[in-house]
């Protein structure tokens, strides 16, 4: 199931990036377009009700950063940033150039837009920072302490969020540092998190990504196309404050993996701590992987086939008086650790219109032990109100900033 749908673009979206070269020269010879020219021309909307990046697929390539504000910039500093990288952000989704007139790095030349999505959130400290306090919304709240937390806060919060996704790692690489242009002298870089998915074209049909674990990672998450879960995920129009309209939380937790304790397991012990089957996702209780899982069925020794303590259990949404959150996480891998252990993982976001009815709740249970707890490190964490998506000649953040 994939969320949400970005589109093919046409000429529009190739010209300026220029794949229309690598398209024209497959067109000339009459051949059928190349499965990497038709990843290259998509293109996902920058306007919107929602910004893009949320209910969009995930792409293959990621970068999340969080950026400081200078001493000397306040509100106004603020929006005239918000409004310049908007306005790059529009215009690299859409294939071209992220400023006029100016000369680019080249990064992205050759390639199209790729599915390009720029997604901009605001922390708690950026309220301080710009003398907006009393529009604090009180869903940005500090996440509570958790027990088996070991957070590097110099890793962790910031005044501005920036995710970015792209099908191609130029793409996203070249976007990262236009946006970085954009707000030298207002705000500097706090961290920086680079993270993947598989590609698209990798598989035989479009699937549910499996994270490094080996896990099909994504099955049960609410589909942001129906009503109902999309009141869970997104502020709705009469929310309040009412510039977060359309908007949503995002909490990123970067989340290691202890990988060479996990593949000493066997596969029958990884598969009881989630709760699902390893080869295709599908719940232990039976069935194929969109199956809903059915906690209360008994194996034949009489125990529950979904185990009390397997992830599944413990986070699905019925357990937890209805916490409900989208996971739309990449993956990560910085190398390895001086112990000679992968320093490997999961950037973890869940998007929700209240972190307090999606991942406060969860994670408080998580962090007294479920079965996959002992195979994970809490290292870094955010929390960020991310606005609603712009309208057309608006930039994103105005309905707070103006
Ligand atoms: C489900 C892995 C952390 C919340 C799942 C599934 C896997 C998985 C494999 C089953 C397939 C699916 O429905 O997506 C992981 C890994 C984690 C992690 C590897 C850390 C590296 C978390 C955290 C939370 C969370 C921190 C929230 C605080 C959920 C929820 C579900 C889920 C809500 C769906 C449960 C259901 O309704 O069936 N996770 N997870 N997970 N996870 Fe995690």
């Amino acid at each position: 199931r994939l969320l949400g749908t970005a589109s093919a673009a046409g000429a529009a979206g190739l010209a300026l990036g220029g794949a229309g070269g690598a398209w024209a020269h497959s067109a000339a010879q009459e051949e059928p377009p190349t499965a990497l020219s038709t990843l290259g021309s998509t293109t996902v909307p920058f306007h919107g009700t929602h910004q893009a990046g949320i209910a969009t697929p995930a792409q293959a390539h990621g970068h999340l950063l969080a950026f400081d504000l200078a001493a000397d910039s306040g509100r106004k500093q603020a929006a005239a940033l918000l409004r310049r990288w908007s306005d790059a952000a529009r215009r690299m989704m859409a294939g071209e150039p992220p400023r006029d007139g100016e000369r680019d790095t080249g990064i992205a030349l050759d390639a199209g837009p790729s599915s390009l999505t720029v997604t901009f959130g605001f922390g708690r400290t950026f309220f301080t920072r710009t003398g907006l306090e009393d529009r604090l919304p009180t869903q940005l709240a500090p996440l509570p302490d958790f027990s088996a937390d070991a957070l590097d806060k110099k890793r962790s919060d910031g005044d501005l969020w920036v995710q970015i996704g792209a099908d191609d790692a130029l793409v996203a690489f070249h976007a990262l540092r236009a946006l970085q242009r954009e707000a030298a002298g207002t705000a500097r870089v706090r961290w920086q998190m680079t993270g993947f998915n598989r590609s698209p074209g990798a598989t035989d049909r479009p699937r549910t990504v499996r994270n490094l674990m080996g896990q099909v990672d994504g099955t049960n998450n609410p589909d942001p196309d129906d009503k109902q879960d999309a009141e869970k995920i997104f502020v709705p129009a009469s929310g309040e404050p009412s510039w977060m309209a359309g908007g949503s939380y995002v909490v990123q937790r970067r989340i290691r993996m202890l990988l060479d304790e996990w593949d000493e397991r066997s596969l029958h012990e990884q598969e009881k701590v989630i709760g699902r089957r390893k080869s295709d996702g599908a719940p232990l209780s039976g069935g194929h992987e969109h199956t809903d899982p059915d906690l209360d069925k008994l194996g034949r020794d009489g125990q529950p086939l979904i185990a009390g303590n397997a992830h599944i259990r413990v986070t699905a949404p019925q357990s937890n008086g209805g916490a409900t959150m989208l996971r739309r996480p990449f993956s990560f891998h910085d190398g390895f650790r001086d112990d000679g252990a992968p320093d490997a993982g999961l950037l973890f976001l869940a998007w929700q219109a209240d972190p307090l009815r999606g991942f406060v709740p969860v994670q408080r249970k998580l962090d007294r032990g479920d079965a996959l707890s002992r195979f994970l490190r809490h290292e870094a964490s955010g929390l960020f109100a991310v606005p609603g998506g712009p309208l057309k000649g608006e930039y994103v953040g105005q309905r707070l900033l103006e």
